[in-house]
Parts: C-alpha cells; structure tokens; sequence
C-alpha cells in the first residue's frame, strides 16, 4: 500500500449486533416445479438476507423443506395416476436443483415426511390437547356422493363467502386470504368429479381453539411492531380486532399427512397447515440432530435461554394468516418458543404468476430459464422488481431493459471495462497511485464506502429493492468519476495522475462487488478473483442423505457457510496485487428475447 492514499478513516466494521437470526422460509408444496415468481416472492429476499448477515458475521440459519402433505399434493398424484410419495420425491429433488441452480442458500432444506417432523407435531398436538387449546367436535363436511367420499380443502371449490371470489377452495381464498369451513362456500363443486352431488354430513375432529388466543394475539401484536410492513400488520390487527377468531378444524379425513397420535384415527390426518408452519421449529431440531449438536436448536427458539433470538418468516401475502395469527397462536398456546420478530411478507409478482406462468406454453420455471440465462441476471431483476409494497407485473420486455439498461450498462460496464483496462494497461497487476488524492478521489472514496452502512442498513431492513437502488446508484457514481477523469485518454498525457483515477476506481469496485454480493453471488465472486483476491465470498451448497433411526432416508440441501462470515467489510485493496485475467460477468440480452420467450405464449 503506498503512502499517497489515504483512506477515509474506516467506519464500516461497526460491532456486529448479537441476537441470533433464524430465517424461516415458506415450505412449498412438492406438488409443482418453482417458478420465478415463487422466487421473486418468498425465496430470493430471504437468501439476500441470509447471505448479507452471514457476511456481517451474524449467527444466523436459514431453514425450511418441501410441503409433503394435505390434498395440493393428494390431488397432483390422482391427476398423474402416480401415488402422493412419488409425488413428493419427484418435486423435492427439483425443489433441492432450483434452489442449487439460483443459489438459495439453505443451511438446512428437509421434507415435512421425516419422523422427526412427526415427533415434534405429535408432542405439539399432545401438549395443547393437554392444556385444553384442542378440543375434539362433530363438524360438517361437504361429501361427495358418487366418489363416497369427504371433500377436505382443496377437493372442493365455491364462491368465497367474503369476498365472493369464484376459485375459492374449501380451506382458504386466495383472493382474499380468509380461512373458512368448506360448508361456507357458496355453490360448491367436488374437484373430484366434478359433481354438485354433494351432502353435507357429520364427522369428528379435532379443533384448535383460536378464540381463546385472539386476545394473547392481540396484546403481542399490539407491541414493538414498527418494523413490520404496513400491510401485513394491517391484515393481522384487523383480523384479531374483529375479535372473530373462533375453533378451527385442524384434523381431515384423509389418508396421506401426518398421522394424529391417538387412538382410534386411522382413517384422519392432521391438517396440512397445522403441522407445516411446526417445520420451522422441527427443521431447526433436525439441522441440530444432523450437525451433531442436539441443543443447537435452542438459541434460535428457547424464550427462556435466548428471548432476543429473531425469527423472520419469508412468505408470499396467501400465507399471512398462517404466520400471523395461527401459527403465532400455537406458539402462544405451547409457551417457552419465540414468537415471529418480523414476517416481510411479499405480495405477488404478476398476479401469483399467472401471466408470468404464460410462457413456451408453460410455466416461467427456474429450472428452464437457467438453462438460457444467467443466474444473477435473474436475481438481479427480480429483486429489482420485488413485491415488497403490492403486487408487481412482470414482463420479459421488463427483463431485457433491466438486463440491459440496468445490470450491463450500469454496473457490469463500470467492472467490465476498469478489470479490462487495468490488467491490460498495468501488466496484469493493480496499479500504484501515481498522485496524492485529490478531494474529488478523497470523496468518492468515502461516499462509496458509506454504502457499507447505507446498502447493509436496507439489507438488514430487509429492503432488497432500496438496497439494489442504492447500489446501483453508487456505482453509477464511480461510472461518472470514469466519465470525469477519463483515465483512457489521459493517460497519454499524465500517466501518474491516470493511474490515481484507475486505482481509486479499482478500490471502489473492489467494496461495490462486497455490496453486491447478496444479490449478486456469482458475478461478485469473479469480479472478487479478477481482482487478485483469494478465497470465497461464500459458501458451499451441498446434498446429504439422512437416515432416520437406521431406515427412513430422505435428501437435504444444505450450505457451509464459513467462508462467507467477516467478508462484509472495506478491504482495501493492495497496489501491485496480481489480478487475474478479466471476463464480461454479464451477458447483453439479443433483442429477439422478447419475441423468442413470448411467441408460444398463451394469451392471458
Ligand atoms: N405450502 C404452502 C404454500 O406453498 C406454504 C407452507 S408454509 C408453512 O403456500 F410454513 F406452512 F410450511
Ligand atoms: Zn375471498
């Protein structure tokens, strides 16, 4: 390093806060493949919050695993004349490739048909029976005559009895968001057989007394909830003002689900959604089991032992309810468990991807656009267009202009063409500074190091789209610098002073591509080795067999995220470090992308 730069003192290594964050993210139903408005919504923005605070060096796990249970997955296995098993294992071992493809980076992805997750929903169940939250009840349950059988959730439709939406199912609208009895619909329809021959008849279940925690709800949703988006805290007080919560059946007549623990119910399951929102708590205990560490569970979930401990929960605005007033309720009802910290739920991108899902006459899935385009250009668009504060449409014309507009010519030109010019220019190497900085270097340096606090403060706010805003921004300020100092040219003239400019360019880059990072993996790391740096920004991604007591195996994703912890931080970078030789990290879209992705489409 010489002595000609002196660097704005260093304030990006603030202490790092100390509560551990447990990243909880939606389960999704093995019943279909991912696609990009799955990603945009519910997995993108907590991987970016993951890999951000992994850097800062916070203790942090991200869990979750595919929904194996309740009739989305029943209905998709009658559909393909295959069993609910075959169902689940196809779509978790695509789930584990998207998520390898787009780096979302799990520390632990299960399944929800582990033993371990019976366990822990079985002692759930047991211990609220027991403290008289579950009660049993005769209930009502649509029956379809020709099929002889109960209609649970989603075997019927009917009109909403709230908002009147015509698609609504038997357990939930997704119109709305309101749950319901199925006897509720208006005009049902068994899915099936299509028939209307339905009677309404007399079953047993067991219920879970909402009412009794809509006051416990209310008090804990009346406190420290600031930081909580707008609308999710409007949907949840409204609902618990209403003081409208009321027994809701949380066992079906069903074959395929996590069995109930009682005697006598052979031919019952418990409620998909009952026992789902327990995989958070359950992943944790297996991750804890699998890395030999049995109690590592308890930092995250103990309110006891670790009562600043924070869970997010990563979900799409259909799964609001769940995470904000049922699943919060059960762990009201059991005690000693921390309740959500935040739920940053998102709405959705291009009305849940209907149009989105309109595409080469199929879905927009993960695993096919990865097979035509770069994976943080995905990344970076959708965050870009994520749904943080309404729902978002998307459009490939959108996707090129981005791509284009945006990633190439703002931030992959201001790498592309400095890596290019140094190592070319300089001998492969950084260049010394020729001159003393002026005050035009002086403040670059500092503005672009302040994103250290700007774009990790939107990070940490989870605010990935003013987090991509601010560094988008920053960088086009280097971009302007560029503009200003033309070292290109100058250096014909003043190749002392050129190689100032070239060198604090360089150190600009070297923070931007950290500040990048979360949203940005792939690029940022190449960018980091073009550079001359060793080692990795982030983790590994990798696949486990586990074996439950001696036979039961099922597969799970999981990340080493070691190497990530510490690397937010404003390295300054060494003149006559050797860099390595550069390559574009972004591909221009062709213009025909547009007509190419869009010619077999269906019209919406
Ligand atoms: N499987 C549900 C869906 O795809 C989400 C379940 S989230 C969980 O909408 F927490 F309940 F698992
Ligand atoms: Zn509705």
């Amino acid at each position: 390093m010489t002595a000609a730069i002196n660097h704005p003192s260093d304030s990006s290594n603030t202490q790092v806060a100390k509560e551990p964050v447990l990243v909880c993210v939606a389960w999704p139903y093995a019943n279909s493949l991912l696609h990009i408005g799955h990603i945009a919504g519910a997995y993108l923005p907590p991987d970016i919050f993951a890999r951000y605070l992994r850097m800062t060096g916070r203790d942090v796990l991200m869990v979750s695993g595919s929904d194996t249970h309740g009739t989305p997955v029943t209905i998709q296995a009658e559909k393909e004349g295959s069993t609910p098993a075959q169902v689940v294992e196809r779509y978790h071992g695509k789930f584990i490739e998207s998520f390898e493809k787009i780096g979302i980076t799990f520390d632990y992805f299960t399944h929800t048909g582990t033993r371990n997750h019976a366990r822990v929903v079985h002692e759930f169940f047991l211990d609220l029976l027991e403290k008289g939250y579950i009660y049993k009840a005769t209930s009502k349950q649509l029956f379809d005559l020709q099929a002889k059988r109960f209609l649970p959730d989603r075997y019927i439709e009917g009109e909403c009895p709230f908002c009147a939406f015509k698609e609504a199912r038997g357990d939930q609208c997704d119109n709305c968001g309101k749950t319901y009895d199925a006897v509720e619909l208006k005009n049902p329809v068994s899915k099936m057989t299509g028939s209307r021959d339905l009677e309404v008849r007399e079953t047993e279940h067991f219920y879970i007394d909402l009412g009794k925690l809509n006051e416990p709800l209310l008090e804990w949703m009346s406190d420290g909830k600031e930081h909580w988006r707008k609308h999710v805290l409007n949907f949840a007080r409204g609902t618990l003002e209403k003081r409208e919560l009321r027994g809701t059946a949380i066992t079906r007549d069903l074959e395929w689900g996590v069995s109930i623990p009682l005697p006598g119910y052979d031919t019952k399951r418990i409620y998909v959604w009952f026992e789902a929102v327990m995989g958070y708590l359950s992943a944790t205990q297996e991750y804890a089991q699998v890395s030999g560490k049995p109690d590592a569970w308890r930092r995250f979930w103990d309110s006891k032992t670790a009562p600043d401990a924070r869970t997010y929960y990563f979900i799409g605005k259909d799964n609001i309810t769940f995470h904000t007033i049922h699943w919060p309720g059960y762990l009201i009802a059991k005690g000693g468990l921390n309740l959500p910290y935040d739920v940053p739920a998102n709405e959705y991108l291009s009305n849940r991807g209907r149009k989105v899902s309109k595409s080469r006459g199929g879905a927009i899935t993960v695993l096919d656009v990865l097979e035509r385009y770069q994976s943080d250009a995905w990344r970076y668009v959708l965050t870009a267009l994520a749904p943080e504060t309404g729902d978002v449409d998307f459009s490939w014309d959108d996707f090129v202009e981005k791509v284009n507009n945006e990633l190439v010519a703002n931030w992959g030109n201001l790498a592309n063409r400095m890596l290019g010019f140094a190592f070319k220019r300089y001998d492969g190497k950084i260049p010394e500074p020729g001159t003393t900085l002026s005050a035009d270097d002086e403040a670059l340096l500092a503005e672009v190091k302040a994103g250290f606090t700007t774009v990790g403060g939107q990070y940490e706010a989870v605010k990935m789209r003013a987090a991509l805003d601010e560094a988008r921004r920053l960088s086009q300020r280097v971009n302007q610098y560029l503009s200003d100092h033309a070292p290109w040219t100058v250096v014909k003239t003043d190749p002392a002073r050129a190689a100032t400019s070239v060198y604090v360019a360089l150190q600009c880059i070297t923070w931007l591509s950290t500040m990048w990072a979360p949203i940005l993996p792939e690029s940022s790391q190449l960018i980091h080795a073009t550079l001359g740096f060793d080692g990795d920004l982030f983790g590994r991604q990798y696949v486990e067999t586990v074996t439950e007591d001696g036979d039961l195996q099922h597969q799970v994703l999981r990340y080493d995220h070691a190497s990530a912890v510490g690397k937010w931080q404003a390295v300054t970078l060494l003149a006559g470090q050797a860099m390595r030789a550069p390559a574009a990290p972004f591909r221009k879209l062709d213009t025909d992308v547009v007509d190419k992705e869009t010619a077999s489409a269906e019209p919406v």
